[in-house]
């Protein structure tokens, strides 16, 4: 396994040579050190935590306080991989200085390497000057989380011809505001083919089918902890049953007497006399 730092510019290059991009997202110390581990390229400190971890509805009620706190623990996990965090809904939309003071934040407080902004065009300007301050931006397009209401729910975005149009644009505008990759969420693998074929940025899909410089999954999805995964989710193991099982053991043994037993009780210690 390669064991250097994975910084941005190497994600540039594996688009360069053809090699797969591998994104997951964690939310806290040791997963993410499982997946830093794993040999993963990208390490999300997603605002999905806001759904996966704290039981919220979707993401926007996610804070950034709240996200420069998982964040601390994901990047106290990660020695190789490159560290994102997401900037949570509204926390880098305003203007160019709320999002320069809200990454500068994620970046000294949480330890993130690099923050993700979710949007196209319209977010293109801020993100040109977040990355001409020195700090490395991602982008999200497609299906955007945080306009979830606005996009009248969860779905594929860029099946009608305005709609694409509207996708390369952003991805362009993106790409020339100098960010180093683009999630591309929940739009058709076609679509996906030819913006990642359009721009020299890399482009790390999820719901997008196979044609991205990379792929991105919410590990708890991959790890079968999520009940209703979505159709484009492959799952790996079935962590949910292996955790039930394992509880259900513990809460029998304690009931029936058989834990703990001697090998987890201490004795005093004999002192000779
Ligand atoms: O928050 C998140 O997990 C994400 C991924 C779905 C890309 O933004």
């Amino acid at each position: 396994m390669e064991l250097s730092k994975i910084r941005t510019i190497h994600l540039s290059e594996m688009k360069t040579r053809g090699e797969k991009i591998v994104m997951v997202t964690a939310y806290d110390f040791p997963t993410a050190r499982l997946a830093d581990r794993a040999g993963v390229d990208v390490v999300l400190a997603g605002d999905s935590l806001g759904s996966v971890v704290l039981g919220l509805r979707n993401t926007i009620g996610v804070t950034l306080d709240q996200m420069i706190y998982y964040c601390s623990a994901v990047s106290r996990g990660v020695e190789r991989a490159l560290v994102v965090a997401d900037m949570p809904f509204m926390s880098y939309k305003i203007s160019a200085e709320q999002a320069l003071t809200n990454a500068a934040r994620l970046m000294q407080e949480g330890g993130a390497e690099a923050v993700k902004f979710e949007g196209g065009e319209e977010i293109a300007p801020i993100a040109a000057r977040v990355v001409a301050a020195g700090i490395p931006v991602m982008g999200h397009v497609g299906f955007t989380p945080q306009s979830l209401h606005q996009l009248g729910g969860y779905r594929v975005q860029g099946r009608s011809p305005v709609q694409v149009e509207r996708l390369m644009a952003g991805a362009r505008a993106l790409a020339d505001a100098g960010v180093f990759a683009v999630v591309v969420e929940l739009v058709p693998a076609t679509v996906a083919r030819e913006l990642t074929r359009s721009i020299p940025t890399p482009t790390i899909g999820i719901g997008a089918g196979p044609h991205c410089d990379g792929q991105v999954l919410v590990l708890h999805d991959l790890l079968g902890m999520n009940p209703t995964p979505k159709r484009f989710v492959k799952v790996y193991a079935q962590l949910n049953r292996v955790i039930t099982k394992a509880i259900r053991s513990y809460a029998a043994d304690v009931r029936k007497g058989r834990f703990p037993g001697p090998r987890h009780s201490f004795a005093v210690k004999r002192h000779k006399k």
